[in-house]
């Protein structure tokens, strides 16, 4: 069994100016101004050192792998599988082998949503327990899965604030509930919910949990055996990886147990026309060509990550956090959605009657990047009776003066329509 401690490999101090040199795309202007890239809970940009590797792969070392014998093909078998130790570390797997390399968060849940229909884990009446604040992500393969087995999902509610409520949680909880599936922290509200009790609770009634961390990972230091989660997601586009890329995580004892997802090569032990029988896990879920490039990417991308602490990222953030939502109350008529006291990196708001549409475009052509609309969680924008929201999310690279222009620019749009 592999060591069960984190590797240290801390070599840098947070520094954000020396941050962004590593980004190039930060050199950019877009309409004549220089870049204000605020949209990072959509997807981050990618330092040069990812951007290299991806280079350096193709330029020396392409080819299809665990199946070659020759050089290029064990080069490349390496380091993807060195990428897939580099997540286990990242996120404190036990094994390399409880890594499945999926295209990202979504396609994770779905792969797991499938694999425990086809295990016949629920039958008609049975719950599964998710919160108001899902992505669509973690709402629509449930949905998709109940309608082929008769169970139904469970809501935990939500606050004014966008805490959830636990007191509903509790009253939740019961023998038919056989899965929790929540998200770790929300991407149009940035609460960040205390998903180590909530698993705790479920464990309680042996229900396993599974954690949706895609706006989790890139922000702290994410622990999948403090946390004891039984399923964790996350895609390596929102942290600083390329797209294409992310994990599914899962203890490996229920990821033995469970089927596969999808069939092909590289996932089977014996093919015969009557039968076939598959491989262990990892390879048991990862049918077909992988997304190489994008697992070697991901793997430098948690090696960028992890030359800080994650803590001080943490700090860092926060403090980004705490500036931008000081100087947005201080403009007249924007109200912030989402006010938890346990936030991170999301300024959601909404401005006087000006539709967040205008306000994005407006920001635009003074070089801010937000986004508006629902953000993939309509039913969030039903609970607050909001068509959509603006949407200022921080990453690794932002800095003050980002926020002052996103300021000046939503004094801008206040003063073209009012
Ligand atoms: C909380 C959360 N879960 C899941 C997803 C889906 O991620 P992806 O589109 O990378 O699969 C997102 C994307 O915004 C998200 O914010």
């Amino acid at each position: 069994m592999e060591e069960r401690v984190l590797t240290k490999q801390l070599t840098r101090d947070f520094d954000v100016e020396s941050v962004r040199n590593d980004f190039p795309i930060l050199d950019r202007e877009v309409n004549g101004k220089p870049l204000c890239y605020l949209d990072n809970a959509a997807t981050t940009q990618k330092p040069g050192v990812v951007i290299d590797s991806l280079n350096y792969y193709y330029t020396n070392d392409n080819a299809n792998i665990h199946r070659g014998l020759h050089f290029l093909s064990e080069a490349a078998t390496a380091a993807y599988e060195n990428a897939r130790m580099k997540a286990k570390e990242f996120i404190n797997a036990i094994s390399a082998s409880e890594i499945i390399f999926v295209r990202g968060a979504t396609e994770g849940i779905n792969l797991l949503a499938s694999s425990l229909c086809r295990a016949g884990t629920f039958s008609e009446g049975d719950e599964i327990i998710i919160s108001h604040m899902e992505h669509h992500a973690n709402i629509v393969p449930w949905q998709l899965m109940c309608e082929r087995n008769g169970a139904k999902l469970s809501v935990i509610p939500i606050d004014d604030n966008g805490d959830l409520i636990m007191e509903e949680f509790d009253k939740m909880l019961n023998e038919r509930v056989k899965l929790v599936s929540v998200v770790h922290t929300s991407n149009s509200l940035g609460t960040v919910n205390p998903v180590k009790e909530i698993i705790e609770k479920a464990h309680s009634y042996d229900i396993p949990v599974l954690v949706d961390a895609a706006q989790a990972v890139q922000h702290d230091k994410i622990d999948v055996q403090e946390l004891d989660c039984d399923f964790l997601v996350f895609s390596g586009h929102k942290m600083y990886a390329p797209t294409g890329i992310g994990v599914l995580y899962g203890k490996a004892n229920l990821l033995e147990d469970l089927p596969p997802y999808q069939g092909g090569g590289d996932m089977i032990r014996t093919v015969t026309f009557e039968k076939s029988t598959y491989d262990g896990i990892p390879n048991k879920f990862e049918a077909g060509t992988p997304n190489i490039a994008g697992g070697i990417g991901l793997g430098v991308a948690i090696k960028y990550l992890r030359s800080f602490d994650m803590h001080e990222i943490k700090k860092y953030e926060h403090e980004l956090l705490v500036y931008g939502t000081e100087k947005l109350q201080e403009i007249d008529g924007l109200r912030l959605v989402g006010t938890a006291k346990n936030k991170t990196a999301v300024l959601s708001f909404v401005m006087d009657d000006i539709h967040p549409y205008d306000i994005g475009t407006i920001l635009d052509t003074e070089g801010v990047a937000i986004r508006t609309g629902h953000h993939c969680t309509q039913p969030i924008m039903q609970r607050y009776n909001l068509p959509a929201t603006a949407r200022a999310s921080i990453g690794i690279y932002n800095n003050h003066d980002d926020i002052d222009r996103l300021v000046a620019g939503l004094k801008k749009v206040k003063e073209m329509f009012i």
